[in-house]
């Protein structure tokens, strides 16, 4: 086991380059098993969820090869199982897309529920088994999710989503790929992350149109045949880093992001008083004078991102003022509150409302992980946090960030990895 030890207190200043995006990759990887062929994806996170997917599709069968450190060559021709190891699939939560891929292109998926990350609440998938349902496939649900199409191969539906769900409208897209017949899905999730995918299925041969709109149409066809593919920019990565300035001080330049995919984050650092400059696809961001208090609701996206929220609501703490952080995507993501209020934060949380007074500084502490963003939450304080902190159940924010630490110093940062004593996680444990 690792842990991050921090000296913080240090403004942050130089260039980062954001990598793929995880929750792009995390969907496109399942759905290169609806390719009859190989595929190539460029821009792959070099971080621990691609890596146990990719050990999920080499275990059905497919065969994977690494080309660089970031492109890796996907041929499912060989895919020989439709039954996902439940060892493997409790590791990640992203494993809910091989029932839409395997479905979709086998017409047959056996996949133990996801685990992944916990947010302290329950993380439903009855919209993405309503949507496979109408497809016309049995899903019963225990353990195990095992979904069979009745007539061997899904049809066309329309489908209606009940919530504006990211993981539900990706899963139903891959599953109507290969569906006889035409699908829509309404009130479906606009996340670039979406996009991406339908561009990847698209540039394999798949016919979809409307993703990044309420409404996706998706035309099946017969077959995907192959092709190359590179992976959009990870908008929540380049976000933490924009936080990470916010929070420290400093200037960086962050290379490699959509400039409007990021326009949710920048206008909320802005009122915060952060200067953040676009130039083509780079954005450069500065933090001198004090932090400014504002309010922030998270939701679908173009709304801000739920997944920024422990980064921004980390950064309030050091703004002047009180500020209100609502959480509208998710019903329970503020367990790391306490930790943040244990660097000195003062932060109350009220429902789904998080309460922030301001304060001057915070202090070092031994403090943990929760979860992906919330570890990168509790890394961002102790960067800003006078002092030696330590953050353990790093492990977690290893599934969705490549090379923080790495980055993170060549930003200035003075943040080292560790092995966690015995005597520290039999505490942590206990
Ligand atoms: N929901 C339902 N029923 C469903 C699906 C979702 O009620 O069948 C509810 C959820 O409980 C939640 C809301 O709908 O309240 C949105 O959930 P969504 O399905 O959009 O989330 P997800 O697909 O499980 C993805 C990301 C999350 C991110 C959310 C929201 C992946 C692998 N995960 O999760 O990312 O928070 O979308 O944008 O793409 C992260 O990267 O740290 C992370 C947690």
């Amino acid at each position: 086991m690792t842990k991050y030890i921090v000296e913080g207190g240090k403004p942050l200043f130089g260039e980062v380059t954001i990598s793929g995006a995880k929750n792009a990759a995390v969907a496109i990887i399942p759905a290169a098993l609806l390719v009859d062929g190989v595929c190539r994806i460029e821009n792959i996170p070099n971080i621990s969820d691609v890596e146990m997917l990719l050990n999920i599709l080499d275990d059905l069968g497919a065969k994977v090869r690494f080309l660089t450190p970031t492109s890796v060559e996907i041929d499912s021709r060989a895919t020989r199982s439709t039954q996902v190891s439940q060892e493997l699939a409790h590791k990640i939560r992203a494993s809910y897309y091989l029932i839409g891929a395997l479905l979709g292109r086998f017409g047959e998926a056996e996949v133990s529920l996801p685990g992944g990350c916990n947010f302290g609440g329950v993380r439903p998938i009855d919209q993405h088994v309503k949507g496979f349902a109408a497809m016309g496939a049995d899903v019963q649900e225990g353990d195990f999710i095992v979904a069979r199409a009745r007539d061997g191969r899904l049809r066309g539906a329309s489908i209606y989503l009940d919530v504006v769900s990211v993981g539900a409208t990706m899963n139903i897209m891959m599953a109507a790929a290969l569906a006889d017949g035409n699908t829509t899905i309404e009130n479906a999730a606009k996340e670039p992350h979406i996009v991406d995918l339908a561009n990847f299925l698209n540039s394999m041969g798949a016919d979809i149109k409307g993703a990044g709109t309420d409404t996706i149409r998706v035309r099946g066809v017969e077959r995907l045949n192959g092709g190359t593919y590179a992976i959009i920019p990870d908008q929540i990565e380049a976000g933490t880093y924009m936080a990470a300035v916010a929070a420290t001080g400093g200037q960086v330049l962050i290379r490699n992001i959509i400039p409007k995919h990021m326009d949710c984050i920048t206008a909320k650092l802005q009122e915060m008083g952060v200067c953040v400059i676009e130039e083509d696809d780079n954005l450069l961001v500065r933090r001198d004078g004090p932090l400014q208090r504002t309010n922030i609701k998270t939701l679908p996206y173009p709304g801000f991102p739920t997944d920024m929220q422990p980064q921004v609501t980390t950064v309030l703490t050091l703004a002047q003022g009180t500020s209100i952080v609502t959480e509208g995507v998710w019903d329970n993501r503020y367990r790391y509150v306490g930790e943040l209020c244990r660097m000195g934060a003062q932060v109350r949380v009220e429902g789904r409302a998080a309460v922030i007074e301001g304060v001057d500084a915070l202090h070092a502490a031994n403090v943990q992980a929760y979860d992906l963003r919330a570890g990168a939450a509790m890394v961002i304080a102790a960067l800003a946090a006078e002092g030696t902190s330590e953050i353990t159940n790093v492990h977690y924010i290893e599934r969705g960030y490549e090379n923080f630490v790495g980055k993170l110093r060549a930003l200035g940062a003075d943040i080292r990895c560790a092995e966690v004593t015995e005597e520290t996680a039999e505490r942590q444990i206990g």
